[in-house]
Parts: structure tokens; sequence; C-alpha cells
């Protein structure tokens, strides 16, 4: 065989086959993927539920990422609030395309970050971008503690139009990205102590109770309302590495600092991940 040849034949487990068969693919697609940062707690701080509230909410959970910086090596993302509300009541009207609809809310997504990025700037913290988050993550954590990006996935013009409104929003970029970092965990931080059998600030909401632990799986059987993307139930069920979320209470100082120490001060939802 002569040299020209050869190069034309790819030795490659996967050349000869469609990628849509799970038996051929398995054993060479089916094993874990590695952990890339195996050290970076990934905090998704909500975009209605704390930077909206303005100082009051945003000030005493800057001071604790601070306090938080010697001990941990931050992602931090930020949701999008009542501005992407007012994006979507707007863009509806018009008739626009979820694929429209999706990058205007994650610029607001993006915004906040910036606001955040700024407060923590004094501590080597800066806003990246999600090509940086992509590719440039490491080099920018061996500068700083930590950064700051955008919790919503860039979809964008891609996103799914079963829905009008964009489905994978934050809680779900969030997830995507710790899982695919191989994180050491992921935290959700939002205005309530968990998540709860019905929405406590709803009227009638005094009779919610707090879950204190459940399961991805569990919650994709029950309907009601979620105080994150549903959405965010399909990806905890493939996930590869993130085994639990915990959801807590950014309004209650010290919760987010118990949560990173491994304390259970929220709600933890198990996801389809296997230990090991
Ligand atoms: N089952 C539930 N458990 C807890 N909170 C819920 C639930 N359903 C709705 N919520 C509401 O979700 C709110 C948080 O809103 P959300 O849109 O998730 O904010 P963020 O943009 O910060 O993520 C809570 O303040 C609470 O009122
Ligand atoms: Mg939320």
């Amino acid at each position: 065989m002569s040299d020209a040849n050869a190069i034309k034949h790819v030795a490659s487990p996967l050349a000869r086959q469609t990628l849509l068969d799970g038996d051929l693919t398995r054993p060479v697609a089916g094993v874990r993927p590695i952990r890339l940062l195996p050290w970076v707690q990934v905090v998704k701080i909500g975009g209605r539920s704390i930077m909206d509230r303005g100082p009051e909410a945003i000030l005493p959970i800057v001071e604790e990422l601070r306090s938080l910086l010697p001990e941990h090596r931050l992602l931090i993302l930020t949701g999008a609030g009542i501005r992407a509300r007012h994006l979507y009541g707007v863009g509806l009207d018009l008739g626009l395309p979820v694929g429209s609809l999706a990058p205007l809310a994650a610029s607001e997504a993006g915004q906040n970050g910036h606001i955040l990025a700024s407060l923590l700037s004094a501590d080597g913290v800066s806003y990246v971008e999600h090509d940086t988050i992509a590719s440039r993550l490491s080099i920018h954590l061996s500068a700083a503690r930590a950064v700051v990006g955008s919790a919503f996935p860039p979809f964008h013009h891609h996103e799914f139009p079963g829905s009008r409104i964009p489905i994978h929003r934050a809680d779900v970029g969030a997830f995507l990205l710790a899982d695919a970092l191989g994180a050491a965990g992921l935290t959700i931080v939002e205005d309530v102590d968990g998540l709860y059998d019905s929405d406590p600030n709803a009227p009638g909401g005094d009779k919610a109770t707090l879950i204190r632990e459940t399961s991805a799986a569990d919650l994709a059987k029950a309907a009601g309302t979620l105080p994150f993307d549903r959405a965010l139930i399909d990806a905890m069920a493939t996930a590869r590495h993130i085994e639990r979320v915990q959801l807590v209470n950014g309004r209650v100082p010290g919760r987010l600092t118990a949560a990173l120490r491994g304390e259970h001060v929220g709600t933890i939802i198990r996801t389809g991940a296997r230990a090991g």
C-alpha cells in the first residue's frame, strides 16, 4: 500500500458505523469523561431572587463570596431576572420566535454578572465571556480565586422551538457547565430555604413544606411550580459527574458558606450521575 492510500484509511473504532447504534458506540463512548476542573465550585446566583433586589440582597452575598475566596475556587454564574421577563413580554407581543428571545434574555444574565464582578473586582475577580469559560477558564482561575460568568446557556438561535419562552435558562446552563467541567459541586442561590411542595410565596404559601432532599427522577414525576428551570430535571437525569445540587437561601448569611463546606442547609436534589 502506498503512503497516499494509507492516509485515506483512518483507523477509528467509530469509522464504519452510524453513530445511532448504541450497541456499537457504547464500548467507545460509554466511558465516564474526565473531570476538567475537579476543584472548582460552581455557584449560581439567582437573577430575580437576588440580583433584582439590589444592594439589600446583593451586598451581603458579595460579602459572603468574598469571604469564601481563601477557601474555594469559584465559578460564579448569574441568571436573568425581571429585565428578561420584560423582554419576553415585548418580544412575544411582537411575535418574535424563541430563538430571538433567548439571546435577549441571556444578555440580562450577562449584565447581572458584570454587576457582581464589578463588586468583587478589588479581590481579583472579573467577568468572563462564554468563550473564555469554554477554553481559558483554568488560566483565569490560576490568576484569581474566582471568576464571574453568565449562567445562561448559549443555545440562542438554536433554542428548541417547543415553547415560546426559552426552556434552557440559567439553571440548566449552570448545571451543564458544572457537569461538563466535572466541578466539585453546584450550589443554586435563591431567596427561599429550598424547594417546597408548592410556592411558599404564592397565596396560601404558609402551608408549603420544605423538601429537604429529593431526586431528579422524583421531580420528573411531579407537576407544580419550581424555583428553577423545569428543563434542569432532564439535564440532571443524564449527568455524568454532578451527583447532587443544593438549593440554598442566599438571603440568610452563612447558608452558602455552609453548603460549600458540604453541610445540608437547603434542598439537595440527587441527579442521575453515578458515584465513583
Ligand atoms: N416549589 C417551589 N419551591 C420554592 N420556591 C418556589 C416554588 N415554586 C415557585 N417558587 C418561587 O420561585 C421564586 C424564585 O424565582 P426564580 O424565578 O427561580 O428566581 P431566580 O431568577 O432568582 O432563579 C421563589 O421566591 C419562590 O417564590
Ligand atoms: Mg430560580
